[in-house]
């Protein structure tokens, strides 16, 4: 207890460098935690020593204005860049994420509204690239769109027609739908979606909310990133925000409304939330 970003107590604004992981029962530490991590890219200095919990079982909000961070960071847990310095602990141990398959072999899926399916494919061909299952030598598509579609039907996606269909004819909330399915249909644990809703119309903003609570259902730790706020109150149950490149506040969603995230998106300090008004004291 009384450790940065904890539920509860901890989860104040700008929570200082704690003691570490080591010094927390087990039973509360998240899936996926990072301390104190940095990244620039030549002048510019993207993340300064963030700490971030993302725990199992819960929708966590990456917020933060344009040019914030949250991309850099997501794309830090994917391994696609390598962070200059911090900490990344996952299940309790301490693991280093240098490359994308790093970061799959741990469990880690990260969905992009756009670059996430190869649009020439179908969606079972889709689901298994670069796993295809095989039988005798030969792809066993049977088995494959057994897999892909009882996967499509336990998250309940009702809405496509054939999944013999290629990806290119998908709408937005479609394909969200089956780079989603892929996450669960292999065991990711960590599932991060970057703007999953940003393109899409009403019906698909819901049916990609309804997909993240399934996730979160089925005991995944999940991390979205998204601009709209009504989105962010409707899906998530804790909040971080990202200011210029800094964890700003941090915490279970009951302690935040969308004025308290506004204000910490921009100016890093809100007034309104009980025990915070503190803001990051630096310079920018
Ligand atoms: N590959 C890169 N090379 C140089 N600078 C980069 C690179 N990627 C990101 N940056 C810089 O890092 C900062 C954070 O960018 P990032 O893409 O993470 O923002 P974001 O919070 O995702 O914003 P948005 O909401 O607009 O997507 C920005 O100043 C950006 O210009
Ligand atoms: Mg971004």
């Amino acid at each position: 207890m009384g450790q940065p970003a904890q539920p509860g107590a901890a989860s104040q604004a700008v929570a200082p460098r704690g003691p570490g992981p080591a010094a927390t029962a087990a039973t509360s530490e998240p899936l996926l935690r990072l301390r104190g991590v940095s990244k620039h890219f030549g002048a510019v200095q993207a993340l300064y020593g963030v700490d971030l919990d993302l725990p199992s079982a819960q929708v966590t909000a990456l917020c933060g204005d344009n040019g914030a961070g949250k991309s850099v960071l997501t794309k830090s847990i994917a391994g696609i860049h390598q962070v200059d310095e911090g900490e990344f602990w996952w299940e309790g141990r301490q693991v280093h994420i240098r490359t994308p398959r790093d970061s799959a072999a741990l469990g880690i899926e990260t969905v992009y509204q756009d670059l996430a399916l190869a649009d020439n494919l179908d969606i079972v061909q889709n689901m298994f690239l670069g796993r295809e299952r095989l039988r005798a030598g030969l792809l066993d598509e049977d088995s494959m769109e057994r897999a892909a579609a009882e996967t499509l039907a336990e998250l309940r996606v009702t809405t496509v027609r054939s999944i013999r269909q290629p990806v290119a004819t998908l709408s937005g909330g479609q394909r969200q739908a089956v780079a989603v399915a892929k996450a669960v249909m292999w065991n990711s644990k960590l599932v991060m979606l970057d703007e999953p809703t940003a393109a899409l119309g009403v019906a698909q903003t819901r049916m990609v909310l309804d997909l993240i609570l399934r996730l979160k259902d089925h005991g995944l730790a999940v991390m979205v990133i998204s601009h709209n706020l009504n989105d962010v109150f409707e899906v998530a149950d804790r909040v971080a925000v990202l200011r210029l490149g800094r964890m700003v506040a941090q915490g279970s969603i009951a302690e935040f409304d969308s004025q308290t995230v506004v204000d910490y998106m921009t100016t890093g300090v809100s007034d309104r939330r009980p025990g915070a008004g503190r803001g990051d004291p630096g310079r920018d």
